[in-house]
């Protein structure tokens, strides 16, 4: 799809996305993946701040999205946080950040959006310092053939309306990118991967 008609879709979806930050209750499974959130952090595609409340104060944050309405949901979210923050109005594919620029590296729901999923991990390799986490909270495959099935043959309706592709294997295009996997977890049938990588230069 082409860009403009991606980003027009997701700045259709920011209320919604704002609506559900904020009736969210306690997420286990995010709070145990971004418990180690530290030092300077970068998160990419962050929608309407769905994980400030996840993040320590501490850290020094920089959000990327290129929806302009998400971007201003997300600053009201760092705000009410009080986590100091910047912000970039921009596709994380044209995003240029010096090697080995940051201690954390947080994506969540966002390699079901990009074209290339591969290439914008190893992005997230180039950016991520040697000793830091590039932290993976996605959706995409159920482990179940059925359900699987059925996801591939929904895709290109549900893409069409919400700009996700619902049916990544979230774990083979991580293994086929330059991170390093450390850890991994699935829940609900597999469709929701947690993941603990570290870059690999
Ligand atoms: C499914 S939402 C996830 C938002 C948020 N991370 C969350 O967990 O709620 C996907 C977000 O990615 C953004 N996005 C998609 N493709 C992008 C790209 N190539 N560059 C920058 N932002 C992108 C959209 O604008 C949207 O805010």
């Amino acid at each position: 799809m082409e860009k403009e008609r991606l980003i027009n879709l997701f700045d259709k979806q920011a209320t919604k996305y704002e609506k559900r930050r904020k009736r969210q209750s306690e997420n286990m499974w995010r709070r145990r993946i971004f418990r180690s959130v530290r030092g300077k952090t970068l998160e990419v595609a962050v929608g309407a701040g769905m994980n400030f409340g996840y993040f320590p104060k501490s850290i020094d944050y920089t959000g990327v999205d290129f929806s302009p309405a998400m971007l201003a949901k997300a600053k009201v979210a760092a705000k009410e946080q009080a986590i100091k923050s910047e912000f970039i109005l921009s596709e994380v594919e044209s995003l240029s950040f010096h090697e080995n620029t940051f201690d954390t590296i947080v994506s969540s729901g966002t390699l079901c959006s990009y074209e290339d999923p591969v290439n914008v991990l190893n992005l997230f390799n180039k950016w991520c310092k040697d000793d830091g986490e590039i932290l993976l909270f996605e959706h995409g495959l159920f482990e179940n053939a059925a359900l699987s099935w059925i996801q591939k043959r929904l895709n290109p309706l549900v893409h069409k309306r919400i700009g996700c592709h619902q049916d990544r294997d979230v774990l083979e295009i991580v293994r086929r990118s330059n991170v390093k996997v450390e850890n991994y977890d699935r829940k609900l049938l597999g469709y929701l991967y947690m993941i603990w990588a570290r870059p690999n230069k």
